[in-house]
């Protein structure tokens, strides 16, 4: 029976190792328990929980913690379950050597951020199991895992969110793990191991599977004076960039693979020469997105496929996006435990080979971007498993029937184009995407039973939208119609949960309905008030887009929207009055625009109250008043533009101290004056800067050169991961436009410093002196205006031709 103060001295000096940062802590409880308090402190998350197990008498029974059988015979990683005897033999005292008998160890998905990569764990010697995955632990991996000789699995695959990136000085040490079974080193800088990973990985006899996708390796060799790693079942190589070698000839001699990864490589030349039947576990394969070049691919195929009596197990092939082509091997029907066949970005040519029809169990058929022709053949309707068909973009024509699609009832993605003549189809759940078609309008669509989804985002068609589109019954999901000149009134009420018809020239009010949730109808000719009633009639709202249109009225119905509502663009309209007060939290709303409007008055505070707002438009509108200074609260704003109103005051000096994340500030053409404060400056994130047309006057504020946004591109928003389509409006270049305005003094040196500046734009103000000549410095420039000053001096003889 183990002595719990032992166990406790045990844990606790695994914990300090492993924890040096103190950013975890353990207290020992009275009464013979531990209790692991792993969340309260910074820098330590367990998103898993899983150190709340860590609590008790017997380290043994914690997750992630294993002790050593004395006939330990852990073979494959998954099913190891950890044995507890002996789990406190030995002598324990206070040094590592303590931990010994540790024989499994699993802290995946720890976020140790901020942690050097453990170097004691080579004294861990019993270790037959080390699972470090997702644990953002960085810096080197220690070679003194080498000492840790019965190793059967490593796994250090670091987490993506790391921000550092964990790599090696070398990777002899795994020589010495010889009952390696499992190896996972993907996404570790292994670059210093170029010469020798290859050679080290071959030795080692009993390994299975091998992961070092996205590892930096740069160099494939061709040849291996013997290949020893013939028990290999998994081999990920993905993602590495092999700088244009062919695909090595030993990669076939592994008899025993079972899933081979070879994508993303930049593996060049033709497609491999391999014997038939080598590859006969093969159940997964992927090469697509390298340069392979070649065709008719009719030897590969059957090389892979000619298993004599065995039946083939590939279930997975993926070809596409290289350079082959010829016409499709009648072979590939052999392989008829096919389950995705990706073809798609090469140059394929001919028909859909009738031999298709045996693959019973496939799932995705993706074909899409090649040169093949013919007519689709009504076999493909026999294949019941697909759910993806993906024929666009090749020359198929001819008719196609009911019968192609009747009996496809898991088909979720068809896509396709067809050159031309007529296509009737029933399916259900058709997604119909970029079809080229038009110019009239698709009438077939109307015999069609359940679309979910039409989207003709790249037809020409330019017609008066037909009637029966609107209570098209068979469809509710999705219609996509923009960029296609449709004329024609919108109808009082629709049922799509998805509707963009943006870029058309509908007429008509505003159509309202309740289950809308993306309504887009940009740049139309809508007109009449926007309905008050809005947001009780379309409670499913996220994101509303009327910009460009002809609606009039007030917006005192926007205050109280739907809780998942997240844009509102209203933009370019004719909309009149004061925004409302009395503005209710939503928890989503992160975008308002309602710039070019006839909007008046005050801005009001409770604006703020919508504390997830970060986008604001509020340009050419005629509000006024001392300031808006009314926005104060809004600390999350990122994008602020009242420009073109009639504000008056002084430069808001809180903006700096209140909004912290502004990215881009616009208050051109308004009348503020006074001069521009150095609080400008505690806006880091800046980028765009717009203070042109006011009667700012002094001199211009130095720090402004050493404004750390202004001095790099946008990889701040980038790096938050926000994908936003939104943000893409804000321009992807830094600028200051101080025009038009009454400063004086000298065009500041420090300037110079911005060098990914686009746009310095000086114009019409009272600066001084002569210009800086390591102006030239600022590469990036596309417009530099210092004209209408009073400056002296020489032009620097690259700018000549912009004045
Ligand atoms: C651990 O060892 C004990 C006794 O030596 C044995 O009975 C038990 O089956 C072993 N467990 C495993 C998982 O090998
Ligand atoms: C290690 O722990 C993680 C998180 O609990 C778990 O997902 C993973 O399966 C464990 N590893 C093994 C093979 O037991
Ligand atoms: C482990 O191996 C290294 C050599 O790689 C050696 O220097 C070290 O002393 C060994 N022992 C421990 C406990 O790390
Ligand atoms: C490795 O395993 C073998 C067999 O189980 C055992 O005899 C040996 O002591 C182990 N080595 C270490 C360093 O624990
Ligand atoms: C290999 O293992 C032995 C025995 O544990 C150790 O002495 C040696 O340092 C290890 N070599 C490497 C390269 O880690
Ligand atoms: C190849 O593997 C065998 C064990 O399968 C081993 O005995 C031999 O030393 C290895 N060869 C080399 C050169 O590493
Ligand atoms: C890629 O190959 C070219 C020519 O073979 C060579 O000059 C270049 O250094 C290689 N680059 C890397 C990263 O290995
Ligand atoms: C098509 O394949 C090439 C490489 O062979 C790749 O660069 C390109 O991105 C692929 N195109 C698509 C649409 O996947
Ligand atoms: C399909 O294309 C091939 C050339 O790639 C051509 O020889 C053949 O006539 C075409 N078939 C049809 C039906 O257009
Ligand atoms: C749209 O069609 C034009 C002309 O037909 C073509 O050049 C363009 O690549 C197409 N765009 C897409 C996204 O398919
Ligand atoms: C929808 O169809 C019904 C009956 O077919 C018709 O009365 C109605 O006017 C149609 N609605 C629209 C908007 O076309
Ligand atoms: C659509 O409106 C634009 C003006 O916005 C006009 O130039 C175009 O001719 C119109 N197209 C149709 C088909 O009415």
């Amino acid at each position: 029976m183990a002595n719990m103060n032992t166990t406790f001295v045990l844990l606790l000096n695994l914990l300090y190792l492993l924890l040096i940062t103190e950013s975890i802590s353990l207290e020992a409880v009275p009464s013979n328990s531990i209790a692991v308090n792993a969340n309260v402190q910074k820098g330590l998350k367990d998103p898993f929980n899983r150190l709340s197990s860590w609590v008790g008498q017997d380290c043994c029974n914690w997750e992630g913690i294993g002790c050593n059988n004395q006939t330990s015979n852990v073979v494959g990683g998954s099913q190891y379950t950890p044995d507890q005897t002996n789990c406190l033999s030995g002598k324990l005292d206070s040094s590592l050597h303590n931990l010994k008998y540790l024989s499994y160890l699993n802290l995946s998905n720890i976020n140790f951020e901020g942690v050097s990569f453990p170097y004691f764990l080579g004294s861990l010697k019993k270790l037959t199991y080390l699972d470090l995955s997702f644990t953002m632990f960085f810096g080197v991996v220690s070679p003194t895992l080498g000492n840790l000789t019965n190793l059967s699995y490593l796994n250090l695959i670091p987490s993506q969110f790391s921000g550092n990136t964990l790599s090696v000085s070398n990777i002899y040490w795994l020589t010495n793990l010889s009952s390696l079974y499992y190896l996972n080193l993907q996404n570790i800088d292994l670059s210093k191991a170029k010469t020798h990973w290859l050679q080290v990985v071959n030795i080692l006899p009993s390994l299975s599977e091998l992961y070092l996708s996205s590892c930096g390796l740069h160099h494939l060799p061709q040849t291996l004076p013997f290949v020893n790693f013939t028990s290999l079942s998994v081999l990920d190589l993905s993602n590495n960039g092999f700088n244009s070698s062919s695909i090595p000839p030993w990669l076939f001699n592994l008899i025993a693979l079972i899933n081979l990864k070879i994508n993303y490589c930049d593996l060049k030349g033709p497609i491999p020469n391999i014997a038939r039947a080598s590859l006969c576990n093969l159940k997964n394969l992927d090469m697509s997105f390298n340069f392979i070049i070649g065709g008719p691919i009719t030897e590969f195929i059957q090389a892979l496929s000619g298993c004599g009596n065995n039946i083939n197990r590939l279930e997975q092939l993926n070809l596409g996006s290289n350079q082959l082509s010829g016409v499709l091997p009648h072979s590939l029907g052999y392989f008829t435990q096919l389950r995705e066949l990706h073809l798609t970005n090469n140059s394929f040519l001919g028909p859909i080979p009738s031999s298709i029809q045996h693959l019973s169990r496939l799932e995705i058929l993706d074909l899409s971007y090649n040169l093949m022709n013919g007519t689709i053949p009504e076999f493909i309707g026999q294949l019941i498993e697909l759910s993806t068909l993906d024929l666009f973009s090749n020359s198929w024509e001819g008719t196609m029937t009911e019968t192609n699609f009747l009996n496809l009832k898991k088909l979720t993605w068809f896509s396709f184009s067809l050159t031309r003549n007529s296509l009737v189809f029933n399916s259900p759940s058709v997604k119909i995407r970029d079809c080229q078609l038009g110019p009239a309008f698709p009438t077939w669509l109307k015999t069609q039973k359940e679309l979910l989804e039409i989207s003709l985002v790249n037809s020409s068609i330019s017609v008066k939208i037909p009637n029966w589109l609107w209570n098209l019954s068979s469809l509710h999901w999705k219609l996509d119609l923009s960029h296609k000149q449709l004329r024609g009134d919108l109808p009082k009420s629709l049922s799509f949960v998805w509707l963009d018809l943006s870029y058309n020239n509908l007429t008509g009010s505003l159509p309202l309905w309740p289950s809308g949730s993306y309504l887009s109808l940009r740049k139309n000719f809508l007109s009449g008030p926007l309905p008050i009633n809005i947001f009780q009639r379309m409670k499913k709202l996220v994101t509303l887009d009327l910009a460009g249109n002809f609606l009039t009225g007030s917006i005192a119905s926007l205050t109280i929207g739907p809780t998942n509502l997240w844009l509102v663009y209203l933009s370019n309209n004719l909309l009149s009055g004061n925004i409302p007060r009395h503005w209710r939290s939503m928890q989503n709303l992160e975008a308002i625009d309602l710039s070019q409007n006839n909007l008046l008055g005050n801005i009001p505070t409770s604006l703020c109250s919508l504390c997830t707002l970060n986008w604001l438009q509020l340009s050419y509108n005629n509000f006024s008043g001392d300031h808006f200074s009314t926005l104060q609260n809004c600390s999350s704003l990122y994008a602020l533009d009242v420009g073109g109103n009639r504000f008056s005051g002084t430069f808001p000096k809180w903006i700096g101290e209140k909004l912290p994340s502004i990215s881009k500030l616009r208050l051109q053409g308004n009348m503020l004056s006074g001069p521009i404060l150095e609080q400008l400056c505690f806006l880091t994130h800046l980028h765009v800067l717009d203070l042109a047309h006011n009667n700012f006057s002094g001199s211009i504020p130095t720090c402004l050169g050493n404004l750390v946004g202004l001095k790099s591109l946008h990889m701040d928003l980038t790096a938050k991961g926000t994908q936003l389509e939104y943000y893409n409006q804000i321009l992807l270049e830094n600028s200051i436009d101080l025009s038009r305005n009454n400063l004086i003094g000298e065009i500041l040196e420090v300037l110079t410093n911005l060098s990914l500046l686009i746009t310095l734009n000086l114009l019409w103000n009272q600066l001084m002196e002569k210009i800086p000549e390591n102006i030239v410095v600022l590469r990036n420039l596309e417009i530099l205006d210092f004209s209408c000053n009073h400056l002296s001096g020489s032009i620097p003889p690259f700018m000549s031709s912009t004045f």
